[in-house]
């Protein structure tokens, strides 16, 4: 008899939702990934890395020149100066970026917190390390942090607060002030580390600043950062991000991430490296997403969804309170099953699977994606 080290982690909701979408031939507008083409130059670029005979292991901490190119692109969007052989290694996703920093850094015993609703793999990471899970709600309704809640959380046994900017699912960001907090969070408790998931950064609307942990070098030695170039560059089968961290502490998660992937995929590696060069290809961004936000806003007006505007990432939330009173879960799958559209319910999460009547939709879609949702939407 096999003893689950993770006895309450099932099958992700990303993956029920897109088989249930497809089983029902519904629009997906669940799981976060977009509809349209990588850019052609990137797709060339990878082709011509091939061909070059790129086609062998990488160097364990990424490619130099994809790691000076990062660094330069950080400086750009007004982080400090970093080393690129010491403090960024590239990792298969963001998704190992952040199993690989918590592996490294969380002792048994040592408690973790973070915001509620969270992202669904940081509490199975901080449970294999040993540590302890706390999660804090985020304010409603615009999700922000309730700092006061949070200074009740922090104790000596405190080693990591995880915060995700833009967040996922709430589309909310946080403010100057958050970091003020962070900053003095850090000061009072000598031992607390700063891990930002970052993997948004570029997904920011109405010409908000996206408040960057690596802009404050007063604490770079206490943070961490992790990045996703599937989200940057809409290639999330890529498999490809990054960590920012200070030497010592890369030191460590190098030596889990060279365990788990040794390295990552070479010739994507070229590619990215060059692609990287033009600023453009990453500064549009927000614009980009800001008209699908819009789009997707403009579609479901005079629909009965009320709407708290996403100020970032690909999501917008929808609360159907004054459609019906089902639980989230069984609210998402009558509308793959009758309507044809698929959500995820916001319950999933949170620990103690919190329910308010709010579904998560992703509009990284074409526009004809988006006006099929809006009419969808509009008809409920
Ligand atoms: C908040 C957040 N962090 C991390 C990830 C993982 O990114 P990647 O696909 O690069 O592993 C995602 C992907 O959905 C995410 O939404």
């Amino acid at each position: 008899m096999i003893q689950s080290k993770l006895p309450e982690v099932g099958t992700t909701i990303f993956t029920i939702m897109s088989k249930m979408a497809s089983e029902h031939q519904a629009l997906n507008l669940s799981q976060g990934f977009p509809d349209f083409p990588v850019n052609q130059e990137i797709i060339e670029l990878l082709n011509k890395a091939l061909l070059d005979g790129h086609n062998q292991y990488a160097p364990m901490t990424g490619l130099p020149q994809l790691r000076e190119a990062i660094s330069d692109k950080i400086s750009i969007m007004g982080g400090r100066k970093l080393n690129a052989d010491r403090e960024i290694t590239i990792t298969t996703g963001a998704t190992e970026a952040l199993f690989a920093s918590i592996s490294a850094l969380v002792s048994p015993g040592d408690e973790v917190l973070m915001l509620e609703p969270t992202y669904d793999s940081y509490i199975p990471a901080v449970q294999l390390a040993g540590g302890i899970p706390i999660t804090i709600p985020l304010k409603q309704p615009d999700f922000s942090i309730d700092w006061g809640l949070l200074r009740q959380k922090v104790n000596h046994k405190t080693k990591m607060l995880i915060v995700n900017t833009p967040h996922n699912p709430s589309g909310s960001t946080i403010t100057a002030g958050d970091i003020l907090e962070i900053k003095k969070l850090l000061q009072e408790f000598p031992k607390l580390i700063i891990l930002s998931d970052e993997v948004y950064e570029h997904i920011i609307f109405d010409d908000l600043k996206h408040f960057s942990i690596l802009n404050y070098p007063e604490i770079a030695d206490r943070v961490i950062a992790v990045y996703s170039f599937g989200k940057t560059f809409h290639a999330t089968g890529w498999r490809i991000g990054y960590v920012v961290a200070p030497h010592e502490m890369m030191i460590e998660i190098r030596k889990v991430h060279q365990y788990l992937n040794f390295s990552v995929h070479t010739p994507t590696q070229h590619a990215l490296a060059t692609y990287l060069k033009e600023p453009s290809n990453y500064l549009g961004l927000p614009k980009f997403y800001q008209r699908k936000r819009d789009l997707f806003l403009s579609e479901i007006k005079g629909s009965s969804f009320k709407v708290n505007k996403s100020t970032g990432t690909y999501f917008q939330l929808l609360d159907y309170s004054e459609i019906s009173q089902e639980e989230d879960f069984q609210f998402a799958e009558r509308l793959v099953k009758e309507f044809k559209i698929a959500a995820i319910p916001i319950s999933v999460f949170y620990t103690d699977n919190q329910d308010d009547k709010l579904l998560r939709f992703c509009f990284a879609k074409k526009e004809e994606t988006l006006s099929e949702a809006g009419k969808i939407l509009r008809s409920i």
